[in-house]
C-alpha cells in the first residue's frame, strides 16, 4: 500500500479530505493519504516547486474555487494537473460531438455498453459516455482511479451533469485482469473496448519543432505513474480484450485503440479501419 501526500491550504477543507478517505474506504482503494497544511502562499512557481520536494506525485487541493471548495490536482515533474470535467461541456453536447474521432471510430449507440480500458483522466470516456452508452472506466493505479472517483463525485452535484456521470463506473483494476475474469466475459454485453496506452514518452509534440503527438501536459503528468506496454503486453492487451467482444451476446463489435498518428500498429496487428486527424490515429478492430 503506497503512501501519498495530500497538501492543502485552508484548515476548512478538512471535510473535503474526509470526502477523499471516504472514498478510499468504500472503493477500496490500496492507498493511503498522509495530509499537511501547507503554510503561506500558494502561488504557481511554489505549486510547480513543490514537485522537486517529493520523489513520487502528490496531490494538492488548492483554492482555485469551482465550486466553493477546493480543486484537487496532480502534481508531477513540475506540472500541476486537474481533471477539469466541465471543460469539456463543448465537446459532450450533440454540436460538439459530431467532429470527435473516437465516436466516428466506436460507433456507439444510445444502448451501447462500452469498457474504457484506461481511463486516465477520464476524458475520452466523457465523451465515450456523451453518446448515451454505459462506460466502464478501468484504472490500474489508484491513485488516478481515487482522482476519477472524486471528480465523478464533485460533478455528480452540478444538476446537468448528473445523467452523464451516472453512465460512469470507475472501477481500479488492471485491464487485464478484468478482461481475462470469468464473470466479466461470459454473457457479457459490451460492445466496445476502448484502449489508450501510454505512449511512448519521445512521442510527446516538441515544442520547439513541432514533432510529435499534441497530446499535453495531462499526459505528460502520467508519465511518473505509467508506462507504455511492452510488445508482448499489448499483443495480450489486444487478445483478450478481442476475446471479450467475441463473447458478447451478439458476438459482435470492436476495440479501438488510440495512436500517435505516426505510430506502429499496436501489437503489430494491422487494424480493420483507422481515423486519423494531424495528431492522432483511432484502429479499430472489427469482430
Ligand atoms: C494515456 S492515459 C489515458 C488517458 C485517457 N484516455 C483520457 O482521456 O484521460 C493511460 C491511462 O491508462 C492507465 N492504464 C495503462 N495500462 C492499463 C491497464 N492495463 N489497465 C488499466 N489501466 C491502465 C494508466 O494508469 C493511465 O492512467
Amino acid at each position: 500500500m503506497k503512501t501519498f501526500k495530500l497538501l492543502y491550504i485552508d484548515a476548512a477543507q478538512q471535510a473535503q479530505i474526509e470526502d477523499l478517505q471516504a472514498l478510499i474506504e468504500h472503493y477500496k482503494l490500496p492507498l493511503k493519504l498522509d495530509a499537511e497544511l501547507l503554510e503561506g502562499k500558494l502561488n504557481q512557481k511554489r505549486r510547480l516547486r513543490l514537485t522537486d520536494e517529493y520523489a513520487q506525485p502528490v496531490l494538492l487541493l488548492d483554492n482555485k474555487k469551482l465550486d466553493d471548495k477546493g480543486q484537487l490536482s496532480l502534481l508531477t515533474e513540475r506540472l500541476s494537473v486537474a481533471l477539469e470535467w466541465d471543460k469539456l461541456q463543448r465537446r459532450v453536447v450533440s454540436a460538439g460531438r459530431k467532429s470527435e474521432l473516437l465516436l466516428q471510430a466506436a460507433k456507439l449507440t444510445a444502448d451501447s455498453v462500452v469498457i474504457d480500458a484506461t481511463a486516465g483522466f477520464g476524458h475520452d470516456s466523457l465523451i465515450l459516455a456523451s453518446s448515451g452508452a454505459q462506460v466502464t472506466m478501468l484504472e490500474q493505479q489508484p491513485l488516478m482511479a481515487l482522482l476519477l472517483l472524486a471528480e465523478q463525485q464533485r460533478m455528480s452535484r452540478q444538476p446537468n451533469w448528473q445523467k452523464l456521470m451516472s453512465r460512469l463506473h470507475i472501477i481500479n483494476i488492471d485491464a487485464l485482469s478484468y478482461f481475462t475474469d470469468e464473470k466479466n466475459i461470459t454473457n457479457n454485453s459490451v460492445k466496445v473496448i476502448y484502449l489508450d496506452p501510454m505512449f511512448p514518452a519521445d512521442s510527446y509534440q516538441d515544442s520547439k519543432t513541432g514533432k510529435g503527438a499534441k497530446v499535453g501536459k495531462h499526459m505528460q503528468a502520467l508519465h511518473q505513474l505509467a508506462k507504455p506496454p511492452s510488445l508482448p503486453e499489448e499483443q495480450q492487451l489486444l487478445k483478450s480484450a478481442q476475446a471479450v467482444i467475441s463473447q458478447n451476446d451478439t458476438k459482435m463489435g470492436r476495440v479501438v485503440i488510440k495512436r500517435p498518428q505516426q505510430a506502429p500498429f499496436f501489437a503489430q496487428q494491422p487494424p480493420s479501419e483507422s481515423w486519423s486527424n494531424e495528431a492522432l490515429r483511432f484502429d479499430g478492430y472489427f469482430i
